[in-house]
């Protein structure tokens, strides 16, 4: 059975990386991007340089992340997340790639050295020309009370949440230790991820094409099945539930 072949190449290795997407993390409440009724289907996304462009549009993108948070940002971690937090635990797991923006492996345990955040963070902001943390609490206090996008404090630049959006760059020490763990696994489980989004989905690639063996495990089929030694298909809540505790 596949989930006795998951346990065996998880006893078998001790250089694991575990990537992740939306799909572990509904079982927690927050919504994934392209199942249908996804909040994310509602709008068609803002364009990283038509926040930097057009206040208005800024203003609307900081709208629509204060209306999200007021439906998940209480999420707390899954089975799927305390799952890979054991194994990391454990030594199992190098590392842990995530395009969640949710905070949710950090939540569960596990520390900055293990986690490596391809699409940023949204449990925090910044400003775009110098870089400083901004606490969302504040910023949303102060949008909520001016109605103005919000300016950094320290050179009144565009401060926007820390998440990766489409024409943005990709932040580059993620991309990097994202392709040396990538390049030094022997297994690499894609867990909950529809992998249709590059250059994310290109780790999975890569694993295979390095010899690591590939395992997806998610609810429904993935463009990247046919290059994966194993494939779990069902609730990952489920299939990592005997790793969870
Ligand atoms: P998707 O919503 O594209 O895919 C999530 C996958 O998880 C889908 O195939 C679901 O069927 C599956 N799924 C959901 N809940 C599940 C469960 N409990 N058990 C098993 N499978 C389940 O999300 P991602 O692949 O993470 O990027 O999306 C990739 C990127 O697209 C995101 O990081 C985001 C988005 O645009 C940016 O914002 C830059
Ligand atoms: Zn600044």
């Amino acid at each position: 059975e596949a989930r006795t072949a998951l346990l065996e190449l998880i006893e078998q290795s001790d250089n694991i990386v575990a990537f992740t997407g939306a799909g572990i993390s509904t079982e927690c409440g927050v919504p994934d991007f392209r199942s249908k009724d996804s909040p994310w289907m509602r709008y068609k996304p803002i364009e990283f340089n038509l926040f930097l462009s057009d206040v208005l549009m800024r203003e609307e993108a900081w709208r629509r992340k204060f209306a999200l948070d007021d439906i998940y940002s209480m999420a707390q971690p899954g089975r799927g997340h305390y799952a890979l937090a054991n194994l990391v635990q454990q030594g199992k797991i190098s590392a842990i790639i995530t395009q969640n923006i949710d905070n949710l492996h950090q939540m569960s345990g596990v520390d900055d050295e293990h986690i490596i955040e391809l699409h940023g963070n949204g449990t925090y902001a910044t400003c775009l020309s110098c870089g400083l943390r901004h606490e969302l609490a504040n910023v949303r206090h102060d949008f909520e009370t001016t109605g103005a996008a919000p300016e950094c404090r320290s050179c009144g630049g565009p401060v926007k949440s820390a998440t990766i959006s489409f024409g943005q760059s990709m932040p580059e020490e993620a991309m990097q230790r994202a392709h040396d763990v990538t390049r030094a696994c022997d297994l690499f489980l894609a867990i909950g991820s529809s992998l249709v989004v590059y250059p994310a989905a290109a780790f999975p690639l890569l694993a295979a094409q390095n010899n690591a063996r590939l395992v997806i495990l998610n609810g429904e089929a993935t463009p990247l099945d046919s290059e994966a030694d194993l494939i779990l298909r069902g609730d990952i809540g489920d299939i990592l539930e005997p790793f969870s505790s």
